[in-house]
């Protein structure tokens, strides 16, 4: 683990960086008076109300309100944490992060630090060089090959394919040799030689976030040897932790409304040649935890589309169980299983993009995969089928974050097998006291009593919309209260058709299905209670990002005056 950085050289970075080179090169700014203005990156907008002031060193969003410095720019765009974003953003500036435990514990971090540096920028002279190799007379077979699986310049451009020439030291001639050892780009033989690894083969980089060349991948030409060759695991290369595609996908789209996984380099290639760019793929490895982590960071959406074969259907399996612990609510995760004998790239070229959009939009919900996958094999008329069922399906669903999903398919496995006893551990709430009810997801609680009881929208302050946040939860309350501002006389019934149509219809069934929220003694007070904690939280977290600010020397006067404010009121309440 790094050590902490100290806030002195996070002082000495932001007085030496200038947030409009930072922000520039990411996107196009125009001068407008003293500050520079563009269209905003993190929301869809047609007039730029995107700010950057050189002055006070910071951004601002007149349409979302997204604000910053240079490393919260960093960190928001590039999709970085906080120490990444200070490690990226000294390199532009030629500095080099200390840290603070860095003395006593680890005299070679410096060292690493270089080697990494190496690491990547041999990996990108390499990739450049493979690339420029593809444009050669040498290449000619590799061309056609590209050409004859429907891959044009500009999608090879895009994903940087190069070609590895077929010498066995056309890199050793280049490049240092011990680095290339590093990099896994050579071999070593008996006699304590060295040997090019990739050697007559088309190439792909495999890029981290950042657009750094972490690794590489080969597909053979002709049948000689295994018909793709990866890098090893080298230290800026973790197959367990990267995917192929995604900072293309990322330039592309910073926030797709779904990304798609695949298993092969070829079916990233082939699905963006045929305009879907939203698409990442394992590297030879089943998706594990870090993967998923990764890919919920950009959306809240990830459908795994992998071969229609035997191993295909063994990944989607693994890659159910890698983000089961990971599966919380408002995040969504598909399974399109293809037809026997196709695999994303073949589907894509024979049916077409539009067609392949229809499969995707009809992919397997999680759940529905879950119980079918578990039931194949199951005759239920029978008990000890239903048994088996409880069984093996109580192992998975342990792993579910605690909510309304975990409830949902508690409930479906107790129809599938009639156990009464089958409870998840938070579908006792009935027997909680208040206060601990309104705790684990507070909008989804408000959204329950909303529409087992919604004459309770009357009873809401006017400004309550205005306190529920962004992100996808929020924006199920958000809609619902609009539905309900509507003003008719709501009835439960009358709300869940309104939703017939709709992606959140599942969620709000379940929302209805919790009996406990009719039985209310008091929803009133329920209501009141859960208002309370929301702003109560909003308070808190409006604190957190103004104090975090302020640690880093970055408020404007609206924002000081404001934490003022705040820091009055919660001390006012003591209480909070
Ligand atoms: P596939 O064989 O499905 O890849 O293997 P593909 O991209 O569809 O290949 P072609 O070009 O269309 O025939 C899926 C992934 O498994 C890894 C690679 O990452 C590949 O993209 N793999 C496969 C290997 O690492 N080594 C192999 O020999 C084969
Ligand atoms: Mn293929």
């Amino acid at each position: 683990m790094p050590g902490k950085i100290p806030q002195s050289f996070i002082d000495d970075l932001l007085a030496r960086a200038d947030i409009v080179d930072v922000i520039q090169p990411r996107l196009p700014l125009k001068k407008s008076g003293r500050n520079y203005v563009a269209r905003c990156p993190f929301h869809d907008e047609k007039t730029p109300s995107f700010t950057v002031s050189p002055q006070k060193q910071f951004y601002y969003c007149f349409g979302c309100g997204a604000s910053g410095s240079a490393i919260g720019f960093l960190m928001a765009h590039d999709h970085l944490s906080f120490p990444e974003a200070v490690e990226t953003l000294a390199s532009q500036y030629g500095m080099v992060v200390p840290c603070e435990s860095q003395a006593s514990t680890d005299p070679q971090a410096p060292q690493r630090r270089g080697l990494y540096e190496s690491l990547y920028r041999l990996n990108q002279e390499v990739a450049v060089f493979y690339a420029r190799q593809l444009r050669q007379p040498v290449a000619e077979k590799a061309v056609a090959y590209l050409r004859q699986r429907g891959v044009d310049g500009g999608i090879a451009n895009r994903y940087g394919l190069g070609f590895a020439p077929p010498g066995w030291e056309t890199l050793t001639q280049r490049f240092d040799p011990a680095l290339l050892q590093e990099a896994g780009l050579v071999s070593s033989n008996e006699k304590g030689g060295t040997y090019d690894r990739f050697r007559n083969r088309i190439m792909f980089p495999i890029r981290n976030r950042r657009g750094q060349v972490v690794g590489f991948g080969g597909r053979i030409l002709d049948s000689d040897g295994p018909k793709y060759l990866n890098s090893p695991e080298t230290p800026v290369f973790h197959k367990g932790k990267e995917v192929y595609g995604l900072y293309e996908m990322l330039q592309a789209s910073p926030r797709p409304p779904h990304i798609i996984v695949v298993e092969g380099y070829m079916d990233v290639i082939a699905l963006a040649q045929h305009g879907i760019t939203n698409t990442v793929a394992t590297l030879g490895t089943a998706a594990t935890p870090e993967h998923i982590r990764l890919l919920f960071r950009y959306s809240d959406e990830l459908v795994f589309c992998f071969d229609g074969d035997r191993a295909g259907r063994k990944a989607s399996w693994r890659a159910l169980e890698s983000a089961l612990p990971q599966f919380e609510e408002g995040r969504r995760i598909r399974f399109l299983l293809l037809p026997e004998k196709h695999d994303p790239d073949s589907l894509v070229r024979e049916e077409g993009t539009e067609k392949f959009g229809v499969r995707l939009a009809s992919a397997t919900p999680l759940s529905e995969y879950f119980f079918q996958s578990l039931t194949q094999d199951l005759d239920l008329s029978q008990m000890e089928s239903r048994a088996a069922l409880s069984k093996r399906a109580g192992k998975y669903l342990r792993q579910l974050p605690a909510g309304v999903f975990r409830q949902m398919m508690y409930a479906r496995l107790k129809e599938l097998t009639g156990i009464q006893s089958v409870k998840s551990s938070d579908s006792q709430s009935g027997n909680l006291p208040r206060s601990q009810l309104v705790q684990p997801r507070l909008y989804d609680r408000m959204a329950a009593l909303l529409i087992h009881h919604p004459h309770l929208y009357s009873s809401l302050p006017e400004t309550f919309v205005d306190q529920v946040h962004a992100g996808i939860h929020g924006e199920v309350l958000a809609q619902l209260l609009n539905i309900l501002g509507e003003g008719n006389d709501w009835t439960p019934a009358m709300i869940i058709e309104r939703y017939r149509d709709s992606p959140h219809r599942g969620y709000m069934q379940a929302l209805l299905s919790q009996g406990e929220y009719r039985s209310l003694a008091n929803p009133l007070a329920e209501m009141r209670d859960a208002i309370h904690l929301l702003q109560k939280r909003n308070l808190q977290k409006r604190l957190e990002v103004l104090t975090k600010k302020a640690d880093v020397g970055n408020l404007n006067n609206f924002e000081k005056q404001e934490l003022k404010k705040l820091m009055a009121i919660q001390s006012a309440k003591p209480e909070l």
